[in-house]
């Protein structure tokens, strides 16, 4: 059990953390069974054994001085300036690499100590440029306080001998700069990218006088293994690593803790300010989902906020051909309302709909569907989720009863095998991929089912992992196969089965999956992967004390998506990897509040809570609160709003936060569809790819200006607080309000704590979640209610909420998208470190200096067969479209699979894509498009047609903007 400190009885105490997150306590916390009580200068203290004299110290609040040490990484010991006496001891040990032990009683403050202390600290500034005044740590230094703290008033040695004052600075990585002048070679930050990035960047080359930090082969940190994580720049307790912006802006004033807008890990940040300008985004230790890291987007992708391309006023336009009108934000609502009131009594109710948006907050997505089965009078809402996680929700609510992963982030820490499937951890959630990596350091086993080599398959003394490279398409057969090994070769859990399944449905897949074309030795011609790796594979996590797996996009953007999520409960279950910490199944969701937008009932078949709108007990509830009747058939989906669209019954989109022209599969029939609406309202931060399509373009808010919560993937509900004042005045959800408004529907609230009131009494899951209770906890983990008070962080530990487990049989069927003579090859998409999702964000920063373009990753063979060298142009046809891309060889790739990821809108990646979808969900086929490719040496005509058309969007806000200037100008003579 996990002890944590308790101020009120200066003791460890089982329960709820109380350290305190602004404070380095110098080393990390040990869990132990066994208390040891020790006196500092004469304070009595009790901490778990293990503990080291530095931290029980700084728990008892007396600060020793460090500077080698830091409480996220493990001590060194190489300062020495932690000197301390202890009674009966000999020497000064250091304390931060001494632990703690019965009765010990330690002096932290003696004329010896502090003789000591004073002659380390003289010797290291004797090497340390004197430049305080200037320096851009200045007032935020760890080496200047502890200078003060240990009263040095002189440096005896002068610089006239050997030195490091001229070395050279790096200012090759864009965010952060190398002085090696100032650096007192602690190591802090070699350890923080070995421990708690885990990429293993930096070295220490050289010894004593000679040692210095270096990069890889000691190469500029641009070129060098360096992924930006920032861990380095936090550990280091000097200005040498230092982030540029707090160089240019100076040191930050103030500072709001909120969570990160990219992606589904949701790490808390501090954003650090300096009145209303963002200085830096510093990881927040308090945050339970990343306790502290981060990663090179939520650290320093900040600056798109403030971009110029930034929609600054509402506009409207009857026609996408016309010049947009800026007009004030009554008038955007006054002729949306028109326009969608018009609309609706010509072609009916049905005829307009919504989208909601996973990069959205709860409250604004609560909105937005509640606009729409109010004001509009329909159930034509869906969202993001549909092309990317909407088979988790149908998948895991069958089987689990639930549609949300099972387990906190930290689980992982406790799983002996870890089986990824479909995922890329390290580029998608990289605070969480670097978790996993630590894990794996520990000597968890690693199954990677995936068809690409992806890079936690490398993690430095992460050991072997087993890459079972699949065909793409073909998951359902090897969860099969590897669900037929555990079932024939007797690895199931009984005691599990018989008591937490229902003996019919798991009768029934067992009799199923037991059938001899499961086994791997069959599904091995289907797969491509050796039936003696799926055997090894299944043992190694049927085996496993405790066996997790963690999926992605990989999984769910399949024609088979949903049952492939079937299948993966399905092994968690027959193996009892369920209920408990270190096990569970964890889908990993791509944009920041995926789970979120789901809870938030953006489907069109489900109210907020995951209760069906044909549920006439359900409707009652909400129609109490809402106050008008709501339709009880289910709305229109996504893929179908577009093909209505292009059939002429569904003629209007409201679309917040979302860019579909971009994102959704078949980027032609999206277009087609656009193109036929009469009216389409975007509400964003910037002239997205749909907005280009658009009539009504409503200024959207980032994160940073608004109030609200995101729920990450392991259900973990986190605050988002505004720190600077809405760019055109308007927070979101206070958009969609007064929309609403505008349409007759009457929406009032004044705070999104408001809103979050109103969902907690509604969705069952949310009964006890409010606003003054996640100040409190910090996050909450759903369910939230009155069994459990606090949240759960693990799930189904008793039962389900379906009673018991329910397996699912689940069929290979082979999709219709195969490779042909015509197309032999066959392409899968996905996410790079550096970029997020449609782009729209990260490429208007500084991160596109690591991706400028989408790459076609092809194997060398496929390449040499077709002549075609790193760096040609290729053109990629499918059966729906065809692009032209850069290529990038690569030994990562199976011989007849291609890879591409899809940050550039005018890298066509979606045009490619079919609209093939999940059979339960209609999530899109992403992951399998048949196609050729061949040398060209032009863009495509999509790409041609796609740039005139961009170049005249751009041009029409251009003018709109200048005549917003100019409107502004006037108002201020
Ligand atoms: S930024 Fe991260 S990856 Fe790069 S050197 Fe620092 S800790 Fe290592
Ligand atoms: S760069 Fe900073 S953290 Fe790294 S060794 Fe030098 S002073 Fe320490
Ligand atoms: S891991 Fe995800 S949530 Fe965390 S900083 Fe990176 S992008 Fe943001
Ligand atoms: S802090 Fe203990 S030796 Fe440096």
């Amino acid at each position: 059990m996990l002890h944590y400190y308790d101020p009120s009885t200066a003791s460890y105490q089982p329960g709820q953390s109380q350290l305190n997150p602004d404070i380095d306590y110098g080393t990390p916390a040990r869990v132990s069974e066994i208390l040891v009580s020790i006196a500092v200068d004469g304070r009595e203290i009790t901490v778990p054994d293990g503990t080291s004299v530095l931290r029980a110290a700084a728990l008892a609040g007396i600060n020793i001085p460090k500077l080698c040490a830091s409480d996220n990484l493990e001590a060194f010991g190489s300062c020495r300036l932690c000197a301390v006496e202890i009674e009966g001891r000999r020497g000064y040990p250091a304390s931060c690499t001494t632990p703690v032990a019965e009765g010990m009683q330690v002096t932290t403050q003696t004329g010896k100590l502090a003789k000591l202390r004073r002659n380390i600290m003289e010797l290291y500034i004797s090497d340390h440029p004197l430049d305080c005044l200037t320096c851009p740590a200045n007032g935020n230094c760890e080496l200047q306080d502890v200078a003060g703290a240990v009263g040095l008033r002189e440096v005896r040695y002068g610089f006239d001998g050997e030195n490091h004052l001229d070395a050279e600075t790096d200012n090759s990585n864009p965010y952060f700069s190398f002085d090696p002048s100032k650096c007192i070679v602690c190591s802090r930050c070699v350890r923080a990218c070995e421990e708690v990035q885990g990429t293993f960047a930096l070295t220490i080359e050289g010894r004593g006088f000679d040692s210095k930090v270096v990069a890889s082969q000691n190469d500029p940190f641009m070129d060098s293994e360096c992924v930006s994580c920032g861990a380095c720049v936090q550990a280091c307790p000097t200005s040498t690593l230092m982030e540029k912006s707090v160089i240019d802006a100076g040191q930050p004033e103030h500072s709001v803790v909120t969570t990160c807008a990219y992606c589904g890990v949701g790490c808390s940040f501090k954003a650090e300010m300096k009145g209303d300008q963002l200085v830096r985004m510093v990881p927040y230790k308090g945050g339970a989902a990343n306790h502290g890291h981060s990663c090179v987007k939520g650290r320093f992708a900040f600056g798109y906020a403030t971009h110029k391309d930034r929609i600054k006023e509402p506009m409207i336009r009857d026609s996408i051909n016309d010049p947009w009108q800026v007009v004030s934000w009554e008038e955007a609502f006054a002729f949306s309302a028109k326009k969608l009131k018009g609309i609706q009594a010509k072609y009916g109710r049905e005829s307009i709909g919504g989208i909601t948006s996973s990069r959205c907050t709860n409250e604004e997505t609560y909105l937005v569907q509640k606009l729409v089965r109010t004001a509009f009078g329909n159930n034509n809402t869906d969202t993001c989720a549909r092309v990317c996680h909407s088979p988790t929700g149908y998948g895991l609510k069958a089987t689990l009863g639930e549609s949300a992963g099972t387990q906190t982030f930290d689980s992982v820490m406790k799983a002996d095998t870890i089986m990824v499937i479909g995922a890329n951890p390290t580029d998608a959630h990289p605070v969480f991929g670097s978790l996993m990596r630590k894990r794996l350091r520990q000597g968890a086993k690693l199954i990677v089912i995936d068809p690409r080599r992806i890079d936690v398959l490398n993690t430095p003394h992460g050991g072997e992992g087993l890459h079972l490279a699949l065909r793409p398409g073909t998951n359902v057969a090897i969860v099969n196969a590897l669900a037929y090994v555990i079932v024939t070769e007797g690895l199931e859990d009984q005691d599990f089965i018989n008591n937490r399944c229902d003996t019919a449905a798991y009768n029934a897949w067992r009799t199923f999956i037991a059938q001899e074309q499961n086994s791997p030795e069959n599904m091995e011609a289907v797969t491509g992967v050796p039936a003696e790796e799926v055997r090894e594979a299944a043992r190694t996590y049927a085996q496993a004390d405790n066996g997790a797996i963690y999926y992605g996009l990989g999984v769910t953007e399949h024609s088979q998506g949903s049952t492939m999520v079937m299948g993966i409960a399905n092994l968690a279950l027959a193996t009892g990897n369920i209920g408990r910490e270190g096990g569970g199944v964890n889908p990993l969701r791509g944009q920041n509040n995926v789970q979120g937008s789901c809870d938030m009932g953006s489907f069109p078949h489900e109210l907020p809570g995951y209760q069906h709108v044909n549920d006439p007990q359900v409707r009652s509830q909400f129609e109490a609160v809402w106050g008008v009747p709501i339709d009880p058939e289910p709305g229109l989906r996504i893929p179908n709003m577009f093909d209505a669209a292009i059939a002429g019954t569904f003629k209007a989109l409201y679309i917040q936060g979302e860019d579909i022209a971009q994102s959704d599969p078949n980027t032609q029939h999206v277009e087609a569809a656009l193109k036929a609406l009469e009216c389409v309202i975007v509400q964003d931060i910037f002239l997205n790819e749909t907005a280009k399509f658009a009539h009504v373009l409503l200024p959207g808010s980032t994160f940073l200006e608004k109030n609200g919560t995101f729920t990450n993937a392991e259900r973990r509900i986190n605050r988002v607080r505004k720190v600077m004042a809405p760019i055109a005045g308007m927070e979101d959800w206070e958009v969609t309000m007064a929309l609403s408004n505008a349409l007759g529907y009457p929406m009032h609230y004044n705070h999104p704590s408001e809103i979050m009131d109103e969902i907690a009494s509604l969705a069952p899951t949310f009964t006890g979640v409010n606003y003054e209770k996640l100040e409190q906890l910090g996050s909450i983990q759903w369910p939230c209610n009155d069994a459990n008070p606090d949240g759960t962080p693990t799930m189904h530990t008793l039962d389900f909420p379906i009673g018991k487990g329910r397996f699912a049989v689940t069929e290979y069927l082979a999709t219709e998208e195969r490779a042909s003579r015509r197309f032999p090859l066959l392409l899968t998409t996905g996410r790079i470190l550096s970029q997020y999702n449609v782009g729209a964000q990260t490429r208007r920063t500084s991160n596109s200096d690591w991706h400028e373009e989408d790459l076609l990753e092809l194997h060398p063979s496929d390449a040499e067969l077709r002549g075609v060298k790193d760096g040609d142009w290729v053109g990629i046809s499918s059966r729906v479209g065809h692009t032209v891309l850069r290529a990038k060889i690569s030994e990562r790739m199976l011989p007849g699979v291609v890879y591409t990821t899809f940050h550039h809108p005018g890298s066509g990646a979606n045009v490619i894509t079919t609209d093939n979808s999940d059979w339960a969900t209609n999530c899109p086929e992403y992951k399998v498009t048949a196609v050729q490719v061949e040398i060209v040496t032009q863009p495509s005509e999509w790409q041609r047609n796609f740039q005139s058309f961009d170049k005249r969007q751009q041009a029409l806000l251009a003018s709109a903007k200048q005549q917003g200037d100019n409107a502004h100008a006037t108002s201020l003579k």
